[in-house]
């Protein structure tokens, strides 16, 4: 979490970190602060948003061809003025920024104060920032020879830019376990967690790699590593466009990205899928396949929206590749000491990366010899690095903390690649794997045409926006939809809202349901739409409010329910991506009925690089 940008070169630095944290802002939003180098270096930080960064530095020295600045989801101190970047140390010898966690802070501390350092905040990386300037001061060493002598001390996660009083005219930036993008421009340099602030300056970037240092000053980058020794550095283009980080018009990012699924999806099948040849694809991992049909078992990590995406994903490769799945919260499969075998493949899901528990247990899966595989948004961020093969969802950036194109995507790379393995297995039938290429080709059209009752969707939602509580069921297929509708409403609405299968809810969670209870229910014509129907009688028994996600023309639940959505039909394996989308606009509409922030929900940052 947190965002950092930094700049060096013959511009004002402050417009360009500004508009570059206002980019990064979905990383984190507790406080916000900058640092301009001139004669000395000038720092302005408040707690609360870029937006009060501004109008806290506004009329103030704001000029400086060299800056750093910072946007900062809490992690050690609470969000205020004191705990927001960037730190200066004790003697002002050096400034910096940091995201990430130094977990043996707070023994450093304790050394550091015995030797007379003393601490205006409560964080970590105020800590970092004297030990620097401790080493610095006791031995006959450099800015970056400090910064490197400290790192092989810190125990943790760091993307971090330092400034020196003493060499003015450099930045020294370092990176382990959380990114850090550089743009190199033409006689300057930009920095950033992400490509997305330096995108309209520069398409040359270079991503650091763990344990890299980079000394950069207006003309010149030196690359290395912690230990000294010497990278040349690996310029890469960027495949991004400035268009798809606005909210083109729209008045949320999470709008926007629903909106645009219609787009997404036909992005992530595209020359995957041909209907022209009746075959699946999928390039990244096309040497691996042998391994995924020989696979003793699939074990699926990922947390969030991503996790909800890999329940699917079990449905889908137990179906069509009859391939024994287990999906598991990457954050408690790290710490499980879980039996991983040789012939095991371990596929993570991520849309940002970036993820620090699915990153870590990628390691772990590693370390057992498994086949690791990734399924990801994020070109070039940690995760398809640290695996063996993967596949990139395509879906464009995802500013909206809250998911909703990502999962679509998911999905649809998951469907692809159960449908390629169970076709390799013989499985799959030839008829039900054209059946679902030609069905593939057809989901646009059909998202479109449930976008268009987004008046409708919004008319309905306000009915709900006083409820305290909510509960979404589907069976099969729809499950893990109904956990990705509660986590949707959740998240942005601060609702309180539960998924469970429609037939566990007479396990206990049918006592909450009185007519105060809206009940979601996804409930689209599949083998269990029987099951379902008798679901929502029990519902409405209880006096429930029953709205569902139906197939276009059933008349059997829009008798029982207080209201329906249509959906188009589709198969039973595609039909998460078209269920989804009413949940996705309802959770946004009451959301935005409630007058919440729908974009950066309080306490949530778009990519937890924190454990
Ligand atoms: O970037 P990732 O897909 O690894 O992120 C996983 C979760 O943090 C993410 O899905 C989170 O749950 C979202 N806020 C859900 O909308």
């Amino acid at each position: 979490m947190c965002g950092i940008v930094g700049y060096i070169g013959n511009r004002d630095a402050y417009p360009i970190l500004v508009k570059g944290l206002k980019r990064l802002e979905y990383r984190g939003y507790d406080s916000a602060g900058i640092a301009l180098r001139n004669d000395s270096t000038q720092v302005y930080k408040c707690k609360g948003k870029v937006a009060d960064l501004e109008s806290h530095a506004s009329g103030s020295d704001i000029t400086g061809k060299i800056g750093i600045g910072h946007t900062r989801w809490a992690t050690h101190g609470e969000p205020n003025n004191e705990n927001a970047h960037p730190h200066k140390s004790m003697n002002g010898k050096f400034t910096i920024i940091h995201n990430g966690i130094i977990e043996n802070y707070s023994l450093l501390k304790k050394k550091l104060g015995k030797r007379g350092y003393k601490f205006e905040s409560d964080t970590d990386t105020e800590v970092l920032a004297n030990l620097i300037e401790y080493i610095y001061r006791k031995g006959d060493v450099t800015a970056e020879l400090a910064v490197r002598l400290a790192l092989t001390k810190v125990v943790g996660a760091y993307g971090l830019v330092v400034i020196c009083e003493d060499t003015p005219h450099q930045i020294i930036a370092a990176r382990k376990g959380s990114p850090l993008v550089i743009g190199v421009g033409n006689g300057e340099y930009f920095l950033a967690s992400d490509a997305t602030p330096i995108v309209e300056y520069t398409q040359s970037v270079i991503y650091l790699n763990d344990n890299d240092v980079a000394i950069i000053s207006e003309d010149e980058l030196v690359l290395k590593t912690i230990y000294n020794d010497k990278l040349t550095p690996h310029i890469q283009n960027l495949e991004l466009d400035i268009d798809q980080i606005e909210k083109g018009g729209y008045e949320h990012f999470m709008l926007k990205e629903i909106f645009e699924q219609t787009t997404s999806i036909h992005d992530t099948i595209r020359g995957r899928i041909s209907v022209q040849k009746g075959e699946v694809f999928l390039g990244g991992i096309q040497d691996i396949i042998p391994n995924v049909v020989d696979a003793r078992r699939i074990i699926i990590i990922a947390c969030g929206t991503s996790w909800h995406a890999g329940l699917v994903g079990e449905y889908l490769f137990e179906d069509l590749a009859r391939i024994p799945v287990e999906v598991e919260y990457a954050s408690e499969f790290r710490y499980r000491n879980p039996i991983i075998y040789k012939d095991d493949i371990v596929l993570a899901i991520s849309q940002s990366g970036e993820t620090a528990d699915t990153l870590a247990a990628i390691k772990l899966a590693k370390k057992s010899g498994a086949t690791v595989l990734g399924i990801c948004n994020v070109v070039g961020a940690s995760i398809p690095r640290e695996t063996h093969a993967g596949v990139y969802t395509h879906a464009g950036p995802e500013i909206g903390v809250a998911s909703t194109k990502a999962f679509t995507a998911q999905v649809s790379v998951l469907a692809m690649m159960a449908m390629l393995v169970g076709r390799k297995k013989d499985c799959l039938s030839e008829e039900k794997y054209i059946n679902l290429i030609n069905e593939f080709y057809k989901l646009p059209e059909k998202i479109k045409s449930i976008l268009e009752q987004d008046n409708y969707i919004k008319e309905l939602s306000a009915k709900y926006v006083e409820s305290p509580n909510a509960m979404y069921l589907g069976r099969g297929y729809l499950f893990p939809v109904a956990l990705e509708g509660a986590l949707k409403l959740k998240e942005i609405s601060y609702i309180h809202a539960e998924g469970y299968p429609a037939a566990e809810m007479k396990h206990g969670p049918i006592a909450l349901i009185d007519e105060h209870m809206p009940v979601f229910i996804a409930a689209t014509k599949d083998k269990s739409y029987e099951k379902i129907v008798s679901n929502i009688q029990e519902v409405k028994a209880r006096k429930g409010n029953v709205i569902a996600i139906v197939t276009e023309g059933d008349t059997v639940i829009k008798e029982m329910a207080d209201y329906v959505v249509e959906i188009p039909e589709t198969c039973e394996e595609l039909a998460p991506l078209l269920t989804v989308i009413p949940f996705q606009l309802i959770s946004y509409y009451i959301a935005v009925l409630r007058g919440c922030n729908v974009d950066q929900p309080r306490n949530l940052a778009k990519s937890v690089t924190v454990e």
